[in-house]
């Protein structure tokens, strides 16, 4: 696809399990521009994985590092920026976001997200008991966060194509 040349950067939130990462591979590889996850950032940046800086330094501390990489990354132009589910709890993280960007809240129910991500392990907001209300609890929290978003786009269907033909025709307005 020959893209218009996008000043805006691309903003992807919503809870684990909406399908960010999916969605921003494929917008990246359609619109020939760079995508960068700020989850991956900070692993790399790190060279730990997300579940174990939380489970070495705890949660405030990865909250700092991923505030310290939404401030780099929102400085650029034009790019896909996938950003990990609680970025929304920082009001900060939003409005540097917002700055540069147009945000796009990938929406999944409670009850498809749990589907999705009942039997990763890796997920460190899930580990412990009750999961599934946990989920719901958590869900009820944020949403009124994620709705702050430009757009709402439905993530609960299998297939992301619905999903980036949604983003693709609102940026390519
Ligand atoms: C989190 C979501 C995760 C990751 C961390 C915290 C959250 O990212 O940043 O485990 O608070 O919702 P994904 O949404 O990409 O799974």
């Amino acid at each position: 696809m020959t893209s218009k040349k996008l000043i805006k950067n691309i903003v992807l939130i919503g809870f684990m399990g909406s399908g960010k990462t999916m969605i921003a591979k494929a917008l990246a590889k359609k619109l020939k521009i760079e995508r960068f996850s700020i989850d991956e950032m900070i692993e790399e940046e790190q060279n730990r994985s997300v579940a174990q800086i939380i489970t070495e330094k705890g949660w405030p501390y990865f909250r700092r590092l991923e505030h310290q990489m939404v401030k780099k990354l929102s400085r650029k132009k034009g790019v896909i920026i996938d950003c990990g589910g609680g970025v929304v709890l920082k009001a900060q993280n939003f409005e540097l976001l917002k700055k540069n960007g147009i945000i796009f809240y990938l929406k999944a129910t409670p009850q498809v997200i749990y589907r999705r991500i009942k039997d990763d392990k890796t997920r460190p907001l899930f580990n412990g008991p009750h999961p599934q209300a946990r989920l719901k609890a958590i869900f009820k929290e944020r949403l009124p966060l994620y709705n702050q978003a430009d757009y709402t786009i439905d993530a609960s269907e299998a297939s992301i194509d619905g999903p980036v033909a949604e983003i693709l025709k609102k940026v390519l307005a």
